[in-house]
C-alpha cells in the first residue's frame, strides 16, 4: 500500500517513514523542508534500505498536490507537516491557522473526492491542557489550550471527527506526549531551529556546550521534587504506534472509524529527573539554574496508555535514559557533520 507521509523529513515524520518502509508500505513524502533538511532523506535510505519518493513543496499549495494524487494511488496519509512551537504560535496565530487548518483540508479535500481513507493525524497531550486528574487517558475532558498551536491539534481533531462522519472515512487521532530521543543508529533525530524551547534539546545543547546552563523553570511547582513533570516517548516507540494504529484502520471493515490514542509512557517524570538521567545515561554534566516558571506551563501531564496497549497491541518500550542516550549520540552526529 502507498502512505503519504506529509512532514516525513521532520522528527517524528522520519522515524515513522522508517518503520513504514520497514513494514513493506510504499512511502511518498511531502515536506517543504521548513522545518527539516533534505540530508534527512538520505539518512532514511541508509537506516531503511529504501529510498522513499519525495515532493518539496507546502501543502497549502492545492494543485502540486492534486498532481501528486494523480500520479500515485494513495491508500492512506500520516499527516505530520505542521508548525509546532508554542510560543511563536502565539506571536503569529494566524500563521499557525493557516499552515496547520488549510494544509490539512487540502489534503482531505483529495480524500474526499478520491474517496481515499485512512488518515492520521498527529495530536499531542496539549488538547487536555492541564487535567484534573493524572495519568490522563482518552476521556479525560478537553480544556481549551493556553497556545494557537495547541488550538490547531484541537480543531484538527474535530475537522477529522466531522470528516470522517460525514464521509465515513476512518480516521486515528494520536495523541501524542512529550517526545525525544534519536534514532539508534543515530542517523535520524531532532534538528532544532535555533535556540531550543523544549527541555531535551535544551539539556542536549547544554551539555555539549553550545548553551552555557539549562534554565528549568520552576521548582515551585506541587511535584515531589518542585519541578514539572511530564511523560517523555522515545520517538521510535511513537513511531512504531503509527504502523499499528494505520495497520488496524486498514484491517477494518467498519466505514467509519474515528480512533483516538494517547502515546506515552504512563509515567511522569519531573525536570530534574530528566537532567539526572541525562547525566547518568551519557556520563556528562548539565548546569543548570532554577528560574522563574515559564508561562503557561502546566504542572503535570502523563499519560494513561492502556487503550493503545488493547487496540493496538503497542506499548513503549525504551527507558527514559535509553531515549536520552540516543539523543548525545545524534547530537555527536551533528556536531561531526558540521567539524
Ligand atoms: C510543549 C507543548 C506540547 C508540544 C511539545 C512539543 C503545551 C502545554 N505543551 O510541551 O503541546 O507537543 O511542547 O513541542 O503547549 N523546561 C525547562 N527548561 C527548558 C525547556 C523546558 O525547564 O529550557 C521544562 C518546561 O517548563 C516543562 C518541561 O521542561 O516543564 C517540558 O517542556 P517542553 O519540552 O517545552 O514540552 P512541554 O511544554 O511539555
Amino acid at each position: 500500500m502507498t502512505i503519504l507521509v506529509t512532514g516525513g523529513l521532520g522528527y517524528i515524520g522520519s522515524h515513522t517513514v522508517v518503520e513504514l518502509l520497514k513494514n513493506n508500505f510504499q512511502v511518498i513524502i511531502v515536506d517543504d523542508l521548513s522545518n527539516s533538511e533534505k540530508f534527512i532523506l538520505d539518512s532514511i535510505e541508509k537506516v531503511a534500505g529504501k529510498r522513499p519518493v519525495f515532493f518539496p513543496f507546502d501543502l497549502k499549495r492545492k494543485e502540486l498536490l492534486s498532481q501528486v494524487f494523480d500520479a500515485y494511488q494513495i491508500d492512506g496519509c500520516i499527516n505530520f507537516a505542521a508548525y509546532k512551537a508554542v510560543g511563536e504560535s502565539q506571536e503569529k496565530p494566524l500563521d499557525y491557522y493557516e499552515n496547520n487548518l488549510f494544509s490539512l483540508i487540502n489534503i482531505l479535500q483529495e480524500f474526499k473526492v478520491r474517496n481515499i481513507s485512512n488518515f492520521i493525524f498527529s495530536s499531542s497531550c496539549t488538547v487536555y491542557g492541564q487535567a484534573d486528574e493524572q495519568p490522563i487517558d482518552e476521556n479525560t475532558p478537553l480544556k481549551t489550550p493556553e497556545s494557537s498551536y495547541g488550538k490547531t491539534k484541537q480543531m484538527g481533531e474535530e475537522i477529522l471527527k466531522d470528516f470522517a462522519t460525514a464521509h465515513q472515512r476512518k480516521v486515528s487521532l494520536l495523541r501524542y506526549f512529550n517526545p525525544i530521543g534519536a534514532h539508534p543508529t543515530a542517523l535520524l533525530g531532532e534538528l532544532p531551529i535555533g535556540v531550543p524551547n523544549n527541555l531535551v534539546p535544551y539539556v542536549t545543547q547544554t551539555a555539549s556546550g553550545i548553551r552555557e546552563k539549562l534554565n528549568i523553570w520552576g521548582n515551585d511547582y506541587e511535584t515531589e521534587d518542585g519541578t514539572a513533570v511530564r511523560d517523555y516517548i522515545y520517538v521510535v516507540d511513537l513511531a512504531k504506534a503509527h504502523v499499528k494504529a494505520l495497520q488496524k484502520l486498514i484491517a477494518s471493515n467498519e466505514d467509519t472509524v474515528i480512533d483516538i490514542y494517547n502515546l506515552g509512557t504512563g509515567k511522569g517524570s519531573s525536570v530534574l529527573e530528566v537532567v539526572e538521567a541525562f547525566e547518568t545515561a551519557n556520563d556528562v554534566k548539565v548546569p543548570y539554574q532554577i528560574c522563574e516558571r515559564r508561562a503557561g506551563d502546566i504542572t503535570i501531564a502523563y499519560a494513561n496508555a492502556d487503550k493503545a496497549e488493547k487496540e493496538l497491541g503497542w506499548k513503549a518500550e525504551t527507558s527514559l535514559e535509553e531515549a536520552l542516550r540516543t539523543t548525545w549520540e545524534w547530537q555527536k552526529y551533528l556536531e561531526s557533520r558540521n567539524s
